[in-house]
């Protein structure tokens, strides 16, 4: 029997600081067609990449498929309850077996000649097999299998075969974040949004907080983008950035601001009655998050009060971001397009906490948050997947600002202006990431 292990508490220390330098950073891999090329061959098929929420392939004859640039998985969970993946492509004349998406079926089959295979990827059936003078062996003709497992509630694939293992690959991030119990989240929003900008230009700007002065203006009354604790772990990343306190670019005095005290109360907490000041308010909304929770039933116990009252933004390398809190996670994922290095799909799934045998009931209150401002999550069932592109709809103010100043980015990015990258001691998780990268690429 496998041994169950205790969930420790996520480490808050901070993490020695590398030199990493101060060289610039160049502009060609943002938009040069070919690095776009050399990232799909050398990067996005050699990494574990986060392929779909384990609740999409739950049971047998589940599956789901997962685009990055031009490839395209299938996952399959199996009639013998194991997970599969494979490329998405027919061994016959290559046509993709499935659009992307979930589903459940009780095998693959090709709508061009109506070739089948079995959701291990085993081949089950070829039409006319015998006009095939070379023969149709199964034992070759089976679906190009991909690596896969699970961590954190989600299906990891990795392209290539002879890749470490997932869990060597996450390094610290286990240790940090089981705490959360990411499985017990239940899944309430899911979309995608196709981007005016390189995969890259996304993924940097969420690695850093040194532009809500320029961007979120609004936040800074909420929430401190000055005193943020960077920590580095090789190729992936944290911040930790506290809430429920204002910037310290406009902190003045104890007095709760306007906007602090309307946050505050959108969450439920007794603001206008409220004694303290800013330099005591993280604790007690600590306190009256745990308070809360004997009635709503989130079990809190395994999270720090700073959990509870930061946002513990975590980068695993390449191209997903989480952000953290006690109630709720964000997950962002940062997807290259197939041809365009000056388009990206922005995939958002938000997961909430839910009481204690709830898991997978999706009974949990809405994905309601100020900044987002989301549709009220589904009350039954898993959301259905929602896409669109930049412009064509609100993605909620935080997002729109993003979305909104990256397009420019990206422009910025093309111009004989732009000699390249002049990062901060504050935006060193981008260097960060940037070193990585070009270990991959061999730049
Ligand atoms: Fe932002």
């Amino acid at each position: 029997m496998n041994e169950v292990k205790p969930i420790k508490m996520t480490p808050l220390e901070k993490a020695p600081e590398p030199d990493l330098g101060t060289e610039m950073i160049p502009v060609e891999r943002y938009i040069d067609p070919a690095v776009m090329k050399q990232e799909m061959d050398k990067l996005w098929s050699k990494t574990w990449l986060l392929a779909g929420p384990a609740c999409d392939v739950a049971e047998p004859g589940d599956y789901f498929v997962f685009e990055v640039g031009r490839e395209s998985i299938i996952v399959s969970r199996a009639e013998d309850g194991e997970l599969y993946g494979f490329f998405n492509v027919c061994r016959h004349r290559a046509n993709q077996l499935k659009p992307e998406g979930c589903g459940h079926s009780s095998s693959f089959v090709c709508g061009f000649h109506k070739w089948e295979w079995n959701l291990d990827g085993s081949l089950k059936d070829v039409p006319e097999a015998d006009d095939f003078p070379q023969g149709t062996p199964a034992e070759e003709l089976g679906l190009v299998p991909v690596k896969v497992d699970t961590w954190g509630g989600f299906v990891w694939a990795n392209m290539d075969l002879v890749a470490e293992p997932l869990m060597d690959y996450l390094g610290e991030i286990p240790a940090h974040l089981d705490a959360y119990e990411f499985e017990k989240m239940v899944l309430v929003y899911d979309e995608t949004i196709e981007w005016d900008c390189n995969w890259k230009t996304s993924v940097d700007i969420f690695s850093e907080t040194y532009h809500v002065r320029g961007v979120h203006p609004e936040s800074e009354w909420v929430s401190d983008d000055i005193e943020v604790q960077v920590d580095l772990y090789g190729a992936h990343s944290r911040f930790i950035a506290p809430m429920y306190v204002p910037s310290v670019r406009v902190r003045e005095g104890d007095a709760l601001n306007p906007g602090l005290v309307e946050y505050l109360k959108s969450e439920g907490f007794p603001a206008d009655d409220y004694k303290g000041g800013v330099s005591t308010l993280r604790r007690d909304v600590a306190a009256f998050k745990r308070e809360q929770s004997k009635e709503t039933g989130l079990d809190f116990s395994k999270l720090h009060d700073d959990q509870l009252t930061a946002d513990f933004h975590y980068n695993i390398f390449p191209n997903v971001t989480f952000n953290l809190f006690g109630e709720q996670m964000w997950m962002f994922r940062h997807r290259p397009h197939p041809t365009d290095p000056d388009k990206m799909y922005f995939d958002r799934m938000v997961f909430n906490r839910v009481p204690e045998g709830e898991a997978g009931a999706n009974t949990a209150a809405g994905a309601v948050d100020m900044f987002l401002e989301l549709d009220e999550g589904n009350v039954e069932g898993r959301p259905e997947h929602q896409f669109y592109k930049y412009g064509e709809r609100s993605s909620g103010l935080l997002l729109d600002q993003d979305a909104s100043c990256l397009a420019g980015v990206q422009k910025g990015l093309h111009s004989k202006g732009c000699k390249g990258l002049w990062i901060s001691h504050h935006e060193r998780r981008i260097r960060n990431f940037h070193k990585t990268w070009e270990t991959y690429l061999g730049a």
